[in-house]
């Protein structure tokens, strides 16, 4: 039965909010959050007006690459729970009008899966075909040229079968191989498992990715040290972003489609033009969202984000659901990468992110204004980004705006997947083991109890705008619209909403957008400008006033 209708797209507007559950909140004491901790803190997600939870990997795993390194499509990982919490978490989510989303890894599984196991234990073995093995190339090394995420080769010798192994991450990442129809038939039955049990969708790793070039031939150079572009030098013209990976997508979303509270498709789609993005939601057939990495690659000035929004608007089909976020797990936080840890800044970029039309995807921490923490090398965990000498502890982030290295992340990873700062107690009340597993930030600070009770807080207007934006657009896709703004000033109308803000170190004069003003970033109202009509914005301020004769839509909830 397809649901397509407008009713049924729940992620239209949503708020989704990916919590990193090793770094949440740990009920058991291994210094590891867990879905008990998720559990717990469900009121606090739907207090602040969370619509849908992405799980960072909750797979068995023997943890390479934290969870993305997955040994059983159909468990649970032992550090985080089990099945039964699994349940227990969505039925919980879903009595508080939240949905759960789990994170899928396709394009490879762990070296230690049973498939990748069988696949390696000769030629003839059943699994072979499952992951993509080649005999050495002309000279007698690697069959081609492709590197993997550490700037090494993709390619693995495996010594008793005589033959090369593709990776496009770790070694123990072995890439499964899409040409073989066995492994479309293993994820259809994977994504029917978890449906079944409630999930409300997917968010699907490295969705550019799955397919690789059935001849194996060379990638091109690539010099312009995009981050989309490429990586250490090389467009992934062949080893990803294969045309036929979209077939796959054409499938699940059939799939989706066939239960009658309609599943989600979310990629980590990571492509630098918006005409590619755009392939990626096909006919309305394939994915319903789509990460949008140039605006996250975007710098945080006017220019910049208001041009990789009209870019993607209209890439989009009519309908499609632009999805905007600025952190994640890989990436680092905003509130480091755009604002160097600037409240101000911090406030503007959250008021962008939700008054754009379609979802927004917060991480864990970006409503207190959690910035990356500098993890000291002993302490580091990430073995990719350690692997790949891109181990700086220092935390810092800059504009990320395409001056990083091949991967698109700056530094370790692990800056940005630190424990929750739960409140300024001993590991910011994020444990009782004696450490937890990543050190904490600076919880006496910014954490989330002192915040909540702060009518000025981030978290604060964190929740204020994110309560505007359900009252205001009901979880529906917004209309859009740039108005005019001076230099420094972005201005725009997203339904009933018009949004002005200044992106610049002095005052802008804007057109006084009327009334009610239904939020400001500094508490404050714009005091009037120079010339009758104008109001004059403080430096990093943004307002939100509803725009005149336009109603709010009617509420989701
Ligand atoms: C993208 C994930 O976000 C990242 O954390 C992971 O290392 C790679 N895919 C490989 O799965």
């Amino acid at each position: 039965m397809k649901s397509k209708d407008s009713h049924n797209r729940w992620w239209h507007g949503a708020v989704l909010y990916q919590l990193y559950v090793r770094s949440w909140l740990d009920t058991d004491g291994d210094g590891y959050g867990d879905l008990g901790g998720v559990i717990a803190r469900l009121d606090y997600l739907s207090w602040l007006g969370v619509d849908g939870i992405w799980l960072s990997p909750t797979m068995p795993s023997p943890d390479e690459d934290w969870g993305y390194d997955v040994s059983d499509y159909l468990g649970v990982h032992p550090d985080l729970g089990t099945l039964e919490d699994m349940d227990r978490l969505i039925a919980e989510a879903g009595q508080r009008g939240m949905r759960v989303l789990l994170d899928l890894v396709p394009n490879h599984t762990s070296s230690a899966h049973p498939w990748f196991i069988d696949a390696a234990g000769g030629k003839g073995s059943g699994h072979r075909d499952f992951y993509v093995w080649a005999d050495p190339g002309a000279g007698g090394g690697p069959p081609n040229n492709w590197l993997n995420a550490t700037g090494g080769p993709a390619w693995t010798w495996h010594d008793s079968t005589k033959q090369y192994y593709l990776h496009n991450f770790l070694p123990g990442q072995p890439d499964l191989n899409w040409w073989e129809p066995r492994v479309h038939e293993e994820f259809r039955q994977i994504l029917r498992f978890w449906f079944d049990r409630g999930v409300a969708g997917f968010r699907i790793d490295v969705a550019h990715g799955l397919y690789k070039d059935a001849e194996l031939r060379d990638n091109p150079p690539e010099l312009s040290g995009n981050p989309l572009a490429g990586r250490f030098g090389q467009q992934q013209a062949y080893n990803a972003n294969r045309p036929e990976t979209h077939d796959v997508y054409r499938d699940w979303r059939r799939i989706a489609d066939s239960y009658p509270a309609a599943r989600v498709l979310l990629g980590e789609t990571w492509v630098g033009d918006p005409d590619r993005l755009a392939d990626f939601y096909g006919n309305d057939d394939q994915l319903q969202l789509a990460f949008n990495f140039p605006f996250v690659f975007a710098r945080l000035t006017a220019p910049d984000l208001s041009a990789v929004v009209a870019g993607t608007l209209a890439a989009l089909p009519a309908e499609a659901c632009p999805v905007w976020t600025a952190s994640n797990h890989d990436v680092g936080r905003f509130p480091t990468r755009w604002c160097d840890g600037d409240q101000r800044k911090v406030r503007l970029a959250l008021l962008v992110l939700a008054t754009l039309p379609g979802a927004m995807v917060l991480y864990y921490g970006d409503e207190i204004g959690m910035t990356d923490v500098g993890v000291p090398l002993e302490l580091q965990q990430d073995k990719m980004s350690l692997g790949s000498g891109q181990n700086g502890s220092s935390g810092e982030g800059g504009q990320n705006g395409g001056s990083t290295d091949g991967n698109g992340w700056q530094g370790n990873r692990d800056r940005a997947r630190t424990p929750t700062q739960w409140d300024g107690s001993v590991a910011a009340g994020s444990t009782r083991a004696a450490a937890p597993w990543l050190p904490t930030g600076d919880s006496a600070t910014v954490n989330v109890a002192d915040q909540r009770d702060d009518p000025g807080s981030v978290l604060s207007l964190c929740r204020d705008l994110l309560s505007l934006r359900r009252a205001e657009s009901g979880g529906q896709l917004a209309s859009y619209q740039p108005l005019p703004a001076p230099p420094g000033g972005w201005a725009y109308r997203a339904g009933s909403l018009t949004v002005l803000a200044n992106f610049s170190d002095r005052p802008v004069t804007c057109q006084d957008p009327g009334r009610p003003i239904l939020l400001s970033t500094t508490g404050a109202t714009p005091a009037a400008g120079d010339a009758a009509g104008d109001i004059l914005l403080a430096p990093w301020q943004g307002i939100v006033a509803r725009t005149a004769g336009v109603p709010p839509a009617p509420g989701r909830r």
